[in-house]
C-alpha cells in the first residue's frame, strides 16, 4: 500500500484498470458541512501503546480472518457496466452520482485512517497494524471501485487532493472506536439492506454496483467486529458513568447525522423503490440492536418520540438550506438561519437525555 500523500488521483487499488476511455473530469469536492463525511486523525502514540492481551485471542483470529482477504477477487467490473450508466434519466442520474460520490468519501477516509494507523504504530504494535493494513486495503478498494463507478458519468473524484485538503477532525482513540465502529455497523447494515431490497426488487436496480454490496457489506461487517474486540481489550471504553454518556452521544449523532441527510436525499431512494425514513428506521434500529453486543448502553429507538424529535431536525435543517439558497448577503443569512441552529442544539439535547437502555437488558445472550 501506498501512503496517503501519494494515493493517485484514481486511487483504483491494483488489478484494476485506471482511467476510462472518455477521459472523465475530476469532480469538485462538495462544500464541507456537518453532513458530509469527515477524515480523522488520533493520537498514534496511544494508539500504538495499547495493551490488547485482555482481548488478544480475539483480535488474533479476527486478524486471521482479514489474512484469507475473502475479497480478493470480488471488486472485478463485468460487462453489465458497459452502457448501464445511460439508462438512468437525469434527475436519477444527480442524485446517483451524489450517492457515489459520498459513499467514495467515506470509504477513502477509512482508508486513509486506518492506512496511517497501520504505518505509524507498525513497530510498537504489530499485531493491530496488521489488522488496519487489511482494513485499509479493504477500504481503498471500495473507494476505488466507487470512483471507477463515478468515471462511468464522466467524473471523478480528485483522492489525492482530498487527501491533502480535507479538514481532519482529531480525536482520541476511544471516540475513534465509537465513530468508526458506527461507521462499519451502519455500513453494514446500509449495503446489506440495499441488496436486500434489490434482491427481492430486481426491476429497481438502477446499476450493477449493487450487485457487490453483498460481499463488501461482510467487509464492513468485520471491520465492525475488530473494533468491537477492540474495545472489549480496553474495556474502559464501554465501562462506567462517562462511556455511557459518550456512547449515546456518538449513537445519536451517526443516527441523528445519517436520518437528515438521507431524508434531504430522499430522491435517491425513491430510485430504488425504497423510502428513505422507511429505510433509516431499519438501519437505525438494526444499528442499534448490534451497538448493543459492545456498548453499555443504547438508545431507545423504538419510542416514537425518538423519531419526533429527529422529524424536528429534518423541518430545521429544511429551513437551514432555504436560507442558504436563498440569496441573501451573508450576515442576513447567518441572522435568519439563527434561530434554526438553536433549535437544532435543544432538540438534540432532548434526545440526548432521552433514557437509554441498558445493553444487558437488550442483549441477554451475547453479554
Ligand atoms: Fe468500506
Ligand atoms: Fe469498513
Amino acid at each position: 500500500m501506498v501512503p496517503p500523500s501519494a494515493v493517485a488521483p484514481t486511487a483504483a487499488p491494483a488489478g484494476q484498470p485506471v482511467g476510462t476511455p472518455d477521459a472523465p473530469a475530476i469532480k469538485d469536492p462538495v462544500k464541507d458541512t456537518i453532513l458530509t463525511p469527515r477524515f480523522y486523525t488520533t493520537d498514534f502514540d496511544a494508539m500504538a501503546a495499547m495493551d490488547l492481551r485482555p482481548n488478544e485471542a480475539e483480535l488474533e483470529a479476527i486478524c486471521e480472518e482479514f489474512r484469507k482477504d475473502y475479497n480478493r477477487h470480488h471488486f472485478v467490473r463485468n460487462e453489465e457496466f458497459v452502457g448501464a450508466a445511460d439508462k438512468l434519466d437525469p434527475e436519477t442520474r444527480k442524485v446517483f452520482v451524489e450517492f457515489l460520490e459520498q459513499s467514495c468519501t467515506s470509504e477513502f477516509s477509512g482508508f486513509l485512517l486506518y492506512k496511517e494507523l497501520s504505518r505509524r504504530i507498525k513497530e510498537k504494535n504489530p499485531l493491530l497494524a496488521e489488522c488496519f493494513a487489511h482494513m485499509a486495503r479493504d477500504e481503498a478498494r471500495h473507494a476505488g471501485f466507487l470512483n471507477k463507478a463515478m468515471s462511468d458519468f464522466g467524473l471523478q473524484l480528485d483522492l489525492g487532493f482530498l487527501t491533502a485538503n480535507k479538514a481532519y477532525t482529531f480525536f482520541k482513540p476511544k471516540f475513534i472506536f465509537y465513530a468508526t465502529y458506527l461507521s462499519e455497523k451502519i455500513g453494514y447494515w446500509r449495503y446489506i439492506a440495499i441488496y436486500r431490497h434489490l434482491e427481492k426488487h430486481p426491476e429497481s436496480k438502477i446499476f450493477p454496483i449493487f450487485n457487490f454490496f453483498e460481499n463488501w457489506c461482510q467487509d464492513e461487517n468485520r471491520h465492525g467486529d475488530f473494533f468491537d474486540a477492540l474495545m472489549k481489550a480496553q474495556p474502559d471504553t464501554v465501562r462506567g458513568f462517562t462511556a455511557r454518556l459518550w456512547c449515546r452521544f456518538f449513537l445519536l449523532a451517526v443516527f441523528a447525522t445519517m436520518y437528515v441527510r438521507d431524508v434531504a436525499r430522499k430522491e435517491f431512494y425513491e430510485a430504488l423503490g425504497l423510502d428513505a425514513r422507511e429505510y433509516d428506521k431499519y438501519v437505525i434500529d438494526k444499528t442499534n440492536e448490534t451497538s448493543a453486543r459492545v456498548f453499555p448502553v443504547v438508545l431507545d429507538v423504538r419510542n416514537p418520540r425518538f423519531w419526533n424529535g429527529l422529524e424536528r431536525l429534518v423541518a430545521n435543517n429544511a429551513r437551514l438550506t432555504a436560507a442558504d439558497e436563498s440569496g441573501a448577503p451573508g450576515p442576513l443569512k447567518t441572522f435568519r438561519k439563527l434561530p434554526y441552529w438553536v433549535a437544532n442544539g435543544l432538540q438534540m439535547a432532548q434526545l440526548f437525555l432521552m433514557k437509554p437502555i441498558r445493553s444487558e437488558e437488550f442483549q441477554p445472550a451475547v453479554r
